[in-house]
């Protein structure tokens, strides 16, 4: 996530999502609207706690030049407590008035570049893969739109989330100090190489 564009650039509307793209996982990835935005917070104070993005931040990302927002809804009762994955990720798809959103993720392309503005999964559909899925449709978004580089800032106490990233072939570049307000907190900064002689993206158990 990024600090300082936007609402504070967290980590990212070019184009929309093609519908029933799954990242290879069967789950779809769907564009993400206005409509979203109340659970989108709902989901950013889950999440995020004090560096949470209001409703007013949500709703101009979502409208901002270059940006890319996606997210996968999961079934409302399905993904509670006790559950294993399996039956959650194989529910994912499920859509109508028993879904919700569970899981998004942000793009912003300047032409050049392309950067990871936000990316979460509710705490109950975590460690199911769709974060991953989600990482995976940025990347190929990034992609198509000919970015030569992914990038994206990431707390430096986020063992979850660098993980993740490692996994996909991103790299540290550095760290901001303090980066995080009024978390107080330091950043580090990733990117993954992308471009013709760049190595693909590695997968799910690449
Ligand atoms: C980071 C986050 C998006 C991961 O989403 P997720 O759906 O749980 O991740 P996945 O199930 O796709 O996991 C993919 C890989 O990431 C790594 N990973 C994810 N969660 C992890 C954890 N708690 N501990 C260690 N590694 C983890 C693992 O390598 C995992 O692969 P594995 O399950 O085969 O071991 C999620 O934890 C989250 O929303 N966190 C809070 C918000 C946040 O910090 N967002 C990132 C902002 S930069």
């Amino acid at each position: 996530m990024t600090a300082d564009t936007g609402p504070g650039a967290r980590d990212d509307r070019t184009g929309s999502v093609v519908p029933g793209r799954s990242g290879g996982s069967g789950r779809s990835v769907r564009a993400l609207a206005d409509a979203d935005v109340p659970r989108l917070v709902e989901l950013e104070r889950e999440l995020f706690g004090a560096g949470a993005w209001s409703a007013a931040m949500l709703r101009d990302e979502l409208a901002a030049p270059g940006r890319w927002y996606v997210g996968v809804d999961g079934d409302v009762e399905g993904e509670g407590a006790g559950d294993d994955g399996a039956d959650a990720g194989a529910r994912a798809d499920v859509g109508g008035s028993g879904s919700e959103l569970v899981a998004y993720a942000g793009l912003w392309f300047d032409g050049d570049t392309a950067t990871v503005m936000t990316l979460g999964v509710a705490r109950r559909a975590q460690r199911r893969g769709l974060g991953g899925v989600l990482l995976e449709a940025l990347v190929a978004r990034a992609r198509e739109l000919g970015a030569d580089a992914l990038l994206l800032e990431v707390r430096v106490d986020n063992d979850p989330a660098i993980a993740l990233y490692r996994r996909a072939g991103f790299e540290v570049l550095g760290r901001r100090r303090r980066y995080y307000q009024p978390e107080d907190v330091d950043a580090f900064t990733m990117r993954l190489v992308l471009g013709p002689s760049a190595a693909t993206y590695p997968g799910h158990h690449g």
